[in-house]
């Protein structure tokens, strides 16, 4: 579907334990596909925050954007749905014919575990579709990431973040069961930073301990670079700018 920004022989081991992509985003958005490798991509919660930075990566690139949140906005040239993703009807009009779906929500004052209750209700939706791919955004300390971190910086995460960390552990767990082709990136720290063009994705199994922080532009871009990475597939990777 897309045409790799990034050399063939980084992606080659399955783990993708150590992934560095000098990839820039004027080279994400120049990548040489034809009119026919551009693909439907569907991002539930691309309004705001890293979604809508992918959003706008994407249409750069030549794909076509639908953008489901609740307050309806979305970058210009992107088809936007106004609804709630935990609504099964709104979740199945966002996902109908696309080929990649990807879940950037956050969560909501209020209501507890979104992020999960909207991942269960958009992988209902893309198995009644039969839509297969699907991205989504966790957050570095989640399921045996934590383990990865430096001892200080666990604790911390787990003081400040313990309540978005147990709804991404459940969303995540719901990802791994959907027996859909399913990639989750988990980002340190966001930042709307300039994006530097570089970051660092690690596999279980990678060596170095990501942490610190990324910009969202950086996070998005390297998320484009996923979208149709085969060998992402069933991997959850830990990303951050080091
Ligand atoms: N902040 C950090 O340092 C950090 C680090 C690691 C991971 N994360 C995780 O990264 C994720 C994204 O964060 P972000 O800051 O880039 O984005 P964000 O600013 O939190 O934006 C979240 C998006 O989700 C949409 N949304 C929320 N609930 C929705 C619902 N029920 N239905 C449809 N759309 C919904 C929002 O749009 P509407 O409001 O219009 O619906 C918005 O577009 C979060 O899950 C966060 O936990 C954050």
């Amino acid at each position: 579907m897309f045409a790799p920004a990034v050399a063939p022989g980084a992606l080659a081991t399955t783990e993708l334990s150590a992934l560095r992509a000098p990839v820039s985003f004027s080279k994400t958005s120049t990548a040489s596909t034809t009119k026919e490798e551009f693909v439907k991509i569907t991002i539930i919660g691309g309004s705001k925050g890293t979604g809508a930075q992918l959003a706008s990566l994407a249409l750069q690139a030549g794909h076509s954007v639908t953008v489901l949140s609740r307050s309806g906005n979305a970058p210009a040239g992107t088809r936007a749905i106004t609804g709630n993703a935990t609504d099964p009807v709104a979740a199945a009009e966002a996902v109908a014919g696309a080929d990649v779906v990807v879940v950037t929500v956050g969560g909501a004052k209020g209501v507890n575990h979104q992020r999960a209750a909207v991942t269960r209700t958009i992988i209902a939706a893309m198995q009644a579709a039969g839509v297969r791919r699907l991205v989504v955004q966790s957050s570095l300390g989640a399921g045996d990431s934590a383990s990865a971190l430096p001892a200080p910086i666990r604790l911390i995460t787990q003081l400040v973040l313990g309540r978005a960390l147990a709804d991404h552990n459940e969303q995540e767990l719901a990802v791994t069961t959907s027996g859909l082709d399913w990639t989750v990136v988990r980002p340190a720290g966001l930042t709307n930073k300039v994006p530097s063009g570089t970051w660092t994705a690690l596999g279980a199994t990678g060596e170095g301990k990501p942490y610190g922080s990324i910009p969202r532009g950086d996070l998005a871009a390297c998320m484009l670079e996923i979208l149709d990475n085969d060998s992402t597939h069933g991997s959850a990777l830990s990303l951050s700018s080091r």
